[in-house]
């Protein structure tokens, strides 16, 4: 049996590189993998959104929405556990003990900590400790595999080290968990930086679909999309980096090959064309369920208590055993 749990950030709205990279892989494959829904994972992971400058509105909001939207994009909560981080105390409850293990060097030494941080002015102390969450996120389920972006590995690393060093100092624990990365192709770069990832985080927005977004705004962001110079279509990653993002989308979109689509093309403008109509059928029917769901609002309710009830009888377990195996009463 093979326990997978993964997590979504609410810090912005998901983008269609958030779908095409992770969550119709979570949808079509990760939820089916056990028949047990105690074995496939997905939360929204409220506590990290609080790491940065957050608005408290805001993230209550998207919380919602994300949470929304993983249903609309599929994911049944028959076969798998969806919640919100928050609703389970586990999960703060393992990660003190957890710091407890970790160094100030290790969680010093994470890229991403170093990026943000640099970035700010002040910085909060839960910026720093934030993969330790997370390892408590994964560790608390005694998941096997978390399927996450490139970014994500190094913080899986220091999961791995974390659990590893905690079961030999005080007896076997924690499962060590492994990361699953995505494939290549599966990653959407921005429509106005394409060699910049697609991010739901992005300040300026005219480069990132938003899986909310309305069929005309889809459409004139796709157009207007930064191509390179040059007229023929090939499929370049190097070289046209713009143009080899709209072909791997069109592919992701259509189930083709992005260097077998490039010869069918002889414009840029068609290509971009054929993406837009792709994008916008791709996400008619998740915007359609998501309607239908927000129509509903004690259906999500009912969905996320259920969830959180699951998740955290689950995790309240391996929880325990820390606390006792680290030396509490
Ligand atoms: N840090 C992850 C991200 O930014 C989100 C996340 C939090 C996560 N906890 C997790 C992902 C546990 C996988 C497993 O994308």
């Amino acid at each position: 049996m093979t326990r997978i749990f993964s997590g979504v950030t609410p810090s912005g709205h998901l983008t269609l590189g958030n779908y095409l990279g992770a969550i119709q892989r979570w949808v079509s494959v990760d939820q089916h993998r056990s028949p047990h829904p105690e074995d496939s994972l997905f939360s929204v992971v409220d506590l990290h959104a609080l790491t940065t400058e957050h608005e408290p509105a805001r993230v209550r909001r998207l919380t919602r929405q994300m949470a929304t939207l993983l249903l609309a994009a599929g994911l049944d909560p028959k076969v798998c556990t969806v919640f919100v981080q928050s609703h389970v105390e586990e999960h703060t409850r393992l990660s003190y003990v957890l710091e407890c293990t970790a160094t100030d060097g290790e969680l010093r030494r994470m890229i991403q900590y170093r990026e943000k941080s640099a970035k700010q002015q002040t910085v909060r102390v839960s910026l720093l400790t934030y993969p330790v969450l997370m390892a408590a996120d994964i560790l608390a389920y005694r998941t096997d595999e978390v399927p996450v972006g490139v970014d994500q590995a190094q913080h899986v690393e220091l999961t791995r080290d974390l659990a590893s060093r905690f079961n030999q100092r005080y007896g076997h624990t924690f499962t060590v968990p492994r990361a699953v990365l995505p494939p290549v192709a599966a990653r959407v770069m921005d429509l106005q930086d394409p060699v910049s990832k697609m991010s739901k985080s992005a300040a300026v927005t005219t480069g990132t679909v938003s899986l909310l977004d309305e069929p005309a705004v889809i459409r004139r962001k796709v157009m207007r999309a930064v191509t390179d110079s040059g007229s023929e279509v090939e499929y370049d990653r190097a070289e046209r980096p713009g143009l080899a993002n709209l072909l791997e989308i069109l592919a992701a979109c259509t189930g083709g090959e992005p260097a077998a689509l490039a010869a069918e093309y002889d414009s840029y403008g068609a290509v971009k064309k054929d993406v837009a109509e792709a994008v916008v059928e791709l996400l008619r029917p998740l915007q359609e369920r998501h309607s239908a769901l927000c129509a509903d609002p004690g259906y999500l309710d009912e969905v996320l208590r259920d969830g959180a009830e699951r998740a955290r009888a689950l995790a309240r377990p391996t929880v325990d055993a820390a606390y006792r195996a680290i030396g509490l009463l």
